[in-house]
């Protein structure tokens, strides 16, 4: 299929792409069932990724990590999403939320302790903004962080957190001056084997279920202050800039899972018969396939652009919000129209378990709720064209 020429690709790029690719359909792709119903935490694959790079594309080599930029943690997030979203979701929240909020707010002391375990997938990163009261709304938080000393005491419950259940380190954001609302929130690094730290029960899941998820807990948990990220009170503004860059990448997997239940779709279009023709030579099936390709590339094209102002930003100081959400709001509703559209051009097999259709629409659909809801990424929109709020 002909190369995207508004985003001519350097042979950098196009080496991470083919790499992740062919790792993702030749060791994630065979398992990726297996583990969707089991729900078990693919500990093997992530290492190998870690391994090949593919934990830390974004965090310098200095660190740890691959050295590479956005684009190409964009590239490899697709590719390993058009196999398996689960795995997607675990190296996303490793490279984007994690990752970046050290390399971006970190401490040169924070980085070199706490980037180079997770860069290498020996040990899985985690982002802890939700509360069970506190979705959406997420400067309205109850957990505590209380000053004493030379630490903080910690106390409080954190709900949905991606990899909750096996992660070793995790960026937590929590409240320091609850008089100052979400001017009152701080961020820490929070190592997991320390006491007081306690991992909830697992989220029983409709999709990516391969991707671990729990509530985790804090019982006068004592953390130093130089595990602190950022001053006392920037919490808010570390956690909203992070989610930015964490959007992006929910973009990629989306239009990953989009491009694997549309391959699908146009393989079986092109070989299943129906009343004496193939049924892509319907229109009603060929116009489907037709908005589905389209709605992909202005996917890919949204997201790429997004990744690129990331990249500009590291120049320019300048946000990339709102590139952010118009990425992640369209190619994560194009994720849920284009599997639902697969499943009913496969029919009744798109309804078995025995083909991955089902599976691409289960994983589908958290796109358009974790990271800001599809309503949170237009509210995003319409505040930065209008400067209204
Ligand atoms: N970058 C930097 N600063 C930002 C920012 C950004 N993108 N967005 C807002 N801010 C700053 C504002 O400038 C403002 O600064 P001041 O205090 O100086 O005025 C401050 O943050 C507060 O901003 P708002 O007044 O806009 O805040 P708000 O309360 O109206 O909320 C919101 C805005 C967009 C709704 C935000 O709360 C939001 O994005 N909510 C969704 C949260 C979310 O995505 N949750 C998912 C959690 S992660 C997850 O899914 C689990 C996982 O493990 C993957």
């Amino acid at each position: 299929m002909a190369q995207n020429t508004l985003f001519p690709l350097t042979e950098e790029h196009e080496m991470i792409r083919q790499t992740a690719r062919y790792f993702a359909q030749n060791e994630i792709a065979p398992i990726a069932a297996e583990f969707d119903e089991s729900g078990e935490f693919p500990y093997k694959t992530v290492m190998k990724m870690g391994q090949m790079g593919l934990m830390g594309i974004e965090i310098p080599e200095e660190y740890g990590g691959a050295g590479m930029d956005t684009l190409a943690y964009v590239l490899a997030l697709e590719e390993i999403c058009r196999a398996d979203a689960a795995h997607g979701t675990i190296m996303s929240v490793n490279n984007s939320l994690y990752g970046y909020a050290l390399l971006k707010f970190g401490s040169d002391a924070q980085k070199q302790k706490f980037l180079p375990p997770v860069a290498s997938g020996k040990v899985v990163g985690a982002y802890s903004l939700t509360e069970p009261m506190s979705g959406s709304d997420a400067g309205t938080m109850r957990s505590r962080a209380v000053r004493d000393g030379d630490t903080y005491i910690i106390n409080g419950r954190k709900s949905w957190v991606t990899s909750g259940p096996v992660a070793g380190l995790i960026i937590l954001f929590t409240m320091t001056e609850p008089a100052k609302a979400h001017r009152g929130i701080t961020a820490f690094i929070v190592e997991a084997d320390k006491p007081g730290f306690v991992r909830g029960k697992k989220e029983p899941k409709l999709g990516i279920r391969a991707s671990a998820t729990s509530e985790i807990a804090f019982e006068d948990y004592r953390i130093p202050v130089e595990n602190r990220l950022g001053d006392e009170g920037e919490g808010f503004k570390i956690a909203m800039a992070v989610l930015d860059a964490g959007r992006i990448g929910i973009a990629a997997q989306a239009l990953g899972i989009a491009e694997a239940a549309f391959e699908a779709s146009c393989a079986y279009a092109s070989e299943r018969e129906a009343f004496g023709q193939k049924i892509g030579q319907f229109q009603g099936v060929g116009f489907k396939l037709a908005d589905m390709k389209t709605r992909i590339e202005a996917s890919r094209l949204l997201t790429y652009n997004a990744a690129l102002a990331k990249e500009r930003s590291k120049l320019t100081g300048e946000r990339f919000t709102l590139e952010a959400s118009m990425a992640k709001l369209f190619s994560s509703e194009t994720a849920c129209f284009v599997a639902d559209e697969a499943v009913q051009i496969h029919g009744g097999m798109g309804y078995s378990k025995e083909l991955p259709v089902e599976r691409y629409y289960r994983d589908a659909r958290i796109t358009q709720i974790y990271e800001g809801t599809s309503e949170i990424q237009r509210l995003v929109i319409a505040r930065a064209v209008t400067g209204l709020k």
